[in-house]
């Protein structure tokens, strides 16, 4: 393909993506193939010769679109948002007509260092404290990852080695097989699968604490988990926080975990995935209070900061202790610009990389801070606005709302709530998955496409209640004045639609 042939598929392309999204809220969100539905598509061997991209380009629109979920329709409200914007869309675009591979300084310096400048950018607008950041005095720094998973074992990993240095420094009798083998890490039931995973690759034992009836855990739960372990004989090295849990969006209790991991000689690791990107609203940051306690702190711009999958923002507060861990050196990857910028292969498990940070650049420079925290602040909104929904229906439980997360089931047996899920699903035009909150199950409700408007919530609820309602019907009752209310945040009249349809 020559670089004509290239501006005319691409831009067909482009206009292909456009297209996608001007109609992508008419589209069921759950796509109706059956598993296997591809290889029936597709031809069993490669084609022999080059075929032309428009007979690809039509392909995609035959054989792949039907078989994609659509992530960003304002009617998918499972898991988390993964983010997407055109701007970040446009930055993947570059970075991969560059085709550039950052293994160090010299293998292209606006790589590394755009890397460090996006880093600090972020850094600021969340308002960490300054020791993590690359232009501050101290150690510390900040680095993009390809996911939360890698940073949270990058972190497990980082912690063995500095543990088994020191206990080999200060009992020379102890071997480092023996050191190993005592390692304990923690976190708490509510935390991410990746960081039992993380646990489970890097051999270290991972303890999941029980956490109280808000899904958080406190520092007494971790102390008494500590004290123990050390009368067993073990090595307590490494603590994850959740700041924002994966089922409820709850937030561990910082300034309680921080002074004991600190007291210990414990890495403690913040996983705030999801929920980090509101920090660059400064009216969430208390829920970040005592971070300046962690030893690394980790957010995915990729999930609600408008940035396209992958983009995962780790810092240190020492980065010495990530290149005593993963230095390898070899004499191809010499480079005499040592010590004037991080040597980011040996901050990561990869020793390629990708540039990542160009796309972060264009959407943190298109949006601007103020456009971000618009995105914030209008998901929250449509957040609260459905639990008032929840709370106006006397058959439903709110269980908790927090950040763009509702969740909340059918009064009475579990079975209600699966039944409820199971039928919506069935329909495809809503994506949602279950959770467990205190041990019941519920209904877990995202606000995750940046297109999702108050339309598209009033659309859930009446898809909700209308599932709902053949489950547990309601007694007919008329709409009242009192039935209408103002939302406080979105400023708009809502009326709760199960109400209005029962006029
Ligand atoms: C709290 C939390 N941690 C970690 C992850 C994993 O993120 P990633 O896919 O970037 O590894 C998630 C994903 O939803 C999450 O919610």
């Amino acid at each position: 393909m020559d670089a004509e042939q290239f501006r005319e598929f691409g831009k067909a392309a482009v206009d292909y993506i456009a297209d996608y999204y001007e109609t992508i809220r008419d589209r069921p969100v759950l796509s109706n193939v059956e598993p296997g539905y591809l290889g029936d598509l597709l031809p069993k061997d490669p084609p022999q010769s080059g075929e032309s991209w428009r007979d690809v380009l039509e392909d995609v629109d035959r054989i792949i679109m039907p078989g994609i979920t659509h992530w960003h329709s304002p009617h998918f409200h499972a898991y988390y948002p993964t983010a997407q914007s055109f701007p970040s869309v446009v930055g993947e675009l570059m970075s991969a007509g560059f085709g550039v591979v950052g293994l160090s300084w010299i293998a292209s310096p606006a790589m590394t260092e755009l890397e460090v400048v996006m880093m600090n950018w972020l850094g600021r607008m969340l308002g960490l404290p300054e020791q993590f950041l690359n232009c501050s005095e101290g150690p510390g720094g900040g680095v993009i990852q390809g996911s939360a998973s890698e940073s949270t074992y990058i972190g497990l990993l980082a912690a063995k080695d500095k543990k088994v240095r020191e206990l080999m420094e200060t009992n020379p009798s102890l071997t480092e097989a023996e050191i190993k083998g005592k390692l304990v890490a923690y976190s708490s039931d509510q935390s991410n699968s990746s960081v039992e995973k993380a646990g489970l690759l890097g051999s270290m034992k991972m303890r999941l604490l029980p956490t109280n009836s808000e899904g958080q855990l406190v520092g007494a739960a971790l102390q008494k988990a500590l004290d123990e372990d050390k009368r067993a004989g073990l090595i307590p090295c490494y603590v994850v926080a959740n700041i924002g849990t994966t089922p409820t969006c709850a937030f561990d209790n910082l300034e309680e975990l921080g002074p004991v991991c600190n007291k210990e000689n414990i890495w403690l690791h913040i996983d705030a995935a999801y929920a980090g990107s509101a920090f660059i609203c400064p009216e969430y940051r208390h829920l970040m209070k005592g971070a300046e306690m962690a030893d690394s702190f980790n957010f995915n711009p990729h999930k609600w900061l408008l940035v396209n999958f992958d983009c995962s923002a780790m810092w240190v507060r020492d980065a010495k202790y990530l290149v005593e861990a993963f230095n390898v050196e070899r004499i191809y990857l010499k480079d005499q610009h040592k010590g004037l910028a991080p040597e980011y292969r040996h901050w990561q498990i990869a020793l390629g990389r990708r540039f990542r940070a160009l796309k972060l650049w264009f959407v943190l420079r298109i949006y601007g801070v103020e456009g971000l925290q618009k995105h914030i602040r209008g998901q929250i909104a449509l957040a609260e606005y459905l639990s008032d929904l929840v709370k106006s229906d006397n058959r439903f439980e709110l269980c908790t709302c927090s950040m763009g997360l509702v969740t909340f089931r059918l009064k009475g047996e579990d079975s209600l709530t699966e039944k409820l899920l199971e039928d919506i699903s069935k329909k495809k035009e809503l994506f949602l998955v279950a959770g467990h909150m205190n041990h019941k199950l519920v209904v877990r409700y995202a606000i995750c496409s940046r297109l999702t408007e108050k339309r598209d919530v009033d659309f859930s609820w009446r898809q909700i209640i209308e599932t709902a309602e053949q489950i547990i019907p309601t007694p007919k009752k008329s709409l009242t004045k009192s039935d209408k209310q103002i939302h406080p945040v979105l400023n708009i009249n809502c009326i709760n639609p199960n109400l209005e349809k029962s006029k």
